[in-house]
């Protein structure tokens, strides 16, 4: 038996290691977090995170083989492998403020490690970091006086909220980077091992330390690259008629573009694109790169301007002034099926209209809490939070949908429009509902991408 540990209990630490000691009973597993909320509620039948399918999982393995604790300093004592998944947020202060990647979680745990182990260990990256950063991770650990030592591996994260659960049961990829010496590639077998209870070999990728820190930044660059591109497209077709959805799949069939990220939307949110976009930025500018960096800079910018674009898009069609009237969000996640609204484009817009002073109300089936978080308390008083979809419409000029939730295209958007305000208006920033339906019905439509069907008659 080997004891695991993993550092950090948020999204990344809670989704993946119940998954791995699902498929590895052989082995001990221990989550630790120094937020005690948090491990209270992984021990509880309500886990701080909405992800499907992932209660079922950690029911099975919860007090069998896997453990939550907040006594993070007993459990590095006693671990053999610890993964590291704290946040990594961007920078707010100092030297590269608003790009570099915050370290100070990071370092503060590598210390936490030093001071604790009597034993030696591997340490693997889980938390996604600049490149290099094992590095450092290396030296600090390795300066201990007790004889001990580390072997620090990178095997980045690649799950996405909603799907985590099946990305970790049936991956694209597991990449292992390590250090190409007799030590390292030996710590990259234990991992490779016990990555392989479950995933085929031959999806198991193994680096060197720093190809593998870095594809976790160039993969989300390429990602969020594909979506500002559509959505740059998308503002193009307003303008000339032709239809979004068109252009992306007779694209996405040629197999060198290929079908996936390319669904035009009111931006992309979340806490790891724009996040590790300006981490990159920040690393091209610091290696002297600035071209390059200016490069992928593009890739944010251009999601601002789509966020913002959308919301301007309101307010000119409500004949530029939505001061007092009541508008209805449709979403306040960064995307279906998950409770995160870090960095999601629903509060972009929620904050643009509130500038604005509409009378802002939002509904969401799972993540009205998190948004009045992060919000902020200013902010969030200003809103009206209502979880009946019905009832955040009544009586509102527009509803715009900002989430792609299954349950709001199941609606009985009749019944809606007979309660609201008129004219009545719908912007899809996700083109979810039935655009001709909805227009049928009695509503002003503007999709994203694609023209607006609207009864206005100077339209
Ligand atoms: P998170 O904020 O949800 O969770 C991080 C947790 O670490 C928090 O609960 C925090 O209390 C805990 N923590 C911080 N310092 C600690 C310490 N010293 N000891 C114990 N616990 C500590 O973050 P997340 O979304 O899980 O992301 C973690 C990392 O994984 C980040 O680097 C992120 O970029 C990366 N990542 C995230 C995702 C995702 O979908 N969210 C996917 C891939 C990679
Ligand atoms: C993303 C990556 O997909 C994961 O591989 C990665 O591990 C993770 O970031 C991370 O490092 O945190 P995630 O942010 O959870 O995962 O979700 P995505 O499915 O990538 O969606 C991100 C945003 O892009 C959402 O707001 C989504 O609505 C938007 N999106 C996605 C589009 O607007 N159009 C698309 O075609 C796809």
């Amino acid at each position: 038996m080997t004891n695991i540990l993993c550092i950090g209990a948020g999204y990344v630490g809670g989704s993946t290691i119940p998954i791995v000691a699902s498929h590895c009973p052989q082995h001990k597993f221990v989550i630790v977090d120094i937020n005690e909320a948090r491990i209270a509620a992984w021990q509880s039948d309500k886990l701080p995170i909405y992800e499907p399918g992932l209660y079922e999982i950690v029911k099975k393995v919860r007090g069998v083989n896997l453990f939550f604790s907040t006594d993070v300093d007993k459990h590095i004592a006693e671990a053999d492998i610890i993964f590291v998944s704290v946040n990594t947020p961007t920078k707010m202060f100092g030297q590269g403020a608003g790009k570099a990647a915050d370290l100070q979680y990071w370092e503060k745990t590598a210390r936490q490690i030093l001071n604790n182990s009597t034993t030696s260990k591997i340490i693997v990256e889980k938390s996604t970091l600049p490149v290099r950063t094992a590095e450092a991770m290396e030296t600090i650990l390795n300066s201990n006086n007790k004889g001990l030592h580390f072997d620090v591996l990178s095997n980045p994260e690649f799950l996405a909220e909603g799907t985590a659960v099946r990305d970790m049961e049936n991956p694209d990829r597991v990449l292992i980077g390590g250090r190409e010496n007799e030590s390292g590639q030996k710590a990259v077998e234990v991992l490779v091992d016990l990555y392989a209870n479950w995933v085929p070999r031959e999806k198991i990728v193994t680096t060197n330390l720093w190809s593998s820190e870095l594809t976790k930044l160039v993969a989300n660059a390429f990602l969020a690259q594909r979506i500002s591109s559509i959505n740059a497209i998308s503002a193009l077709c307003e303008k000339t008629e032709a239809n979004i959805s068109e252009v992306a799949h007779a694209i996405g069939l040629d197999n060198r573009i290929g079908k996936y990220f390319l669904r035009a939307s009111v931006g992309f949110g979340g806490s790891c694109f724009e996040k590790d976009i300006l981490n990159l930025v920040y690393l091209c500018e610091y290696y002297g790169l600035p071209e390059v960096a200016r490069y992928w800079e593009q890739v944010v910018t251009m999601n601002h301007h789509q966020e913002h674009r959308f919301a301007s898009n309101m307010i000119h069609a409500m004949f530029n002034t939505i001061a007092g009237k009541r508008v209805a969000l449709f979403g306040a996640a960064f995307k279906a099926n998950t409770n995160d609204t870090r960095e999601s484009p629903a509060l972009e817009v929620c904050r643009v209209l509130l500038d604005e002073r509409a009378a802002v109300v939002m509904t969401d089936p799972h993540a009205l809490d998190n948004a009045k978080y992060d919000l902020g308390t200013d902010l969030a008083s200003r809103v009206e939070f209502e979880p009946d979809p019905y009832k955040a419409a009544e009586g509102s000029h527009a509803i715009a949908i900002l989430t792609e939730w299954e349950q709001f295209k199941e609606l009985d958007y009749e019944k809606i429009y007979a309660s609201m305000s008129k004219p009545a208006f719908v912007f899809d920033g996700r083109n979810l509902l039935d655009h001709k339906k909805l227009f049928e019905i009695g509503f002003n439509v503007y999709p994203i991408g694609r023209p607006a069907i609207t009864h206005l008659r100077s339209e």
